[in-house]
């Protein structure tokens, strides 16, 4: 995990009334824990340390694995950047992009389930002899990550580098670092920027705590 950015524990966050909220979702958001703006910065840094990771071991393709539903809006960010690392004349180096999708479920409500399921598996033949770049969500057990890790495997990849947005600090954690992390957070259920409660709020900009209305709001 390289220079990830710590946010601590006693980090109240911010007001949702300085942000652009939806009215209606506005009881259900506690505070801002990471403004949109703030996220996009850290994805361009991320971007450029992951390509000097590549180029460094001149690989000439990459398979950029995305873990929906929760990692859509960072890996779509997160291509973008490394596309513009690929363009720019002064970056020593290039690769190829090529995108694969995989759809993950491990949660209802906001605990983690015993069982993770793993759908849309049936194309990962073609991650055999290549480099794959995993773009998850969040990283809290380790449960998940460690599941996919070893789905992955048994396709043979050459290579699986894992960048997650976030990493929870939990006691419940099984100690999984990722090679690649944007931000270690507090042990607190996030929302927004694709980060769902039950499905909600994926399309909130800020990433948010959700507050105990929220919770009481969209329980399933
Ligand atoms: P584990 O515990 O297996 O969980 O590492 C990882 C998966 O759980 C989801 N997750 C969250 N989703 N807000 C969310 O919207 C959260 O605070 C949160 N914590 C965990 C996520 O899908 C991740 O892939
Ligand atoms: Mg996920």
């Amino acid at each position: 995990m390289k220079n990830c950015i710590h946010i601590p524990d006693d980090f109240a966050g911010f007001d949702p009334c300085g942000f652009c909220i939806p009215q209606p979702l506005a009881s259900s958001i506690h505070r801002v824990l990471i403004p949109h703006g703030m996220i996009k910065d850290r994805i361009k840094k991320l971007a450029d340390d992951i390509f000097k990771a590549l180029v460094e071991e001149e690989v000439e393709s990459v398979s950029l694995l995305c873990v929906l539903k929760g990692a859509y809006r960072f890996y779509a960010d997160l291509q973008e950047s490394l596309s513009a690392v690929n363009a720019n004349e002064s970056s020593k180096g290039h690769f190829h992009i090529i995108p694969e999708f995989i759809r993950l479920k491990s949660y209802e409500n906001t605990s983690s389930q015993g069982e993770v399921k793993i759908m849309g598996i049936d194309d990962l033949e073609k991650i055999r002899g290549k480099t794959v770049v995993v773009v998850e969500d969040i990283i809290d057990t380790g449960r998940t990550m460690r599941k996919l890790l070893s789905t992955l495997e048994s396709h043979q990849p050459k290579k699986v580098i894992v960048v997650c947005l976030l990493r929870k600090r939990t006691p419940l954690s099984d100690g999984y670092k990722p090679d690649f992390v944007g931000f270690e957070i507090p042990d607190r259920f996030v929302i927004g920027y694709a980060f769902d409660y039950n499905e909600y709020f994926r399309d909130l900009m800020p990433l948010c705590v959700i507050s105990e209305k929220g919770i009481e709001n969209f329980k399933e």
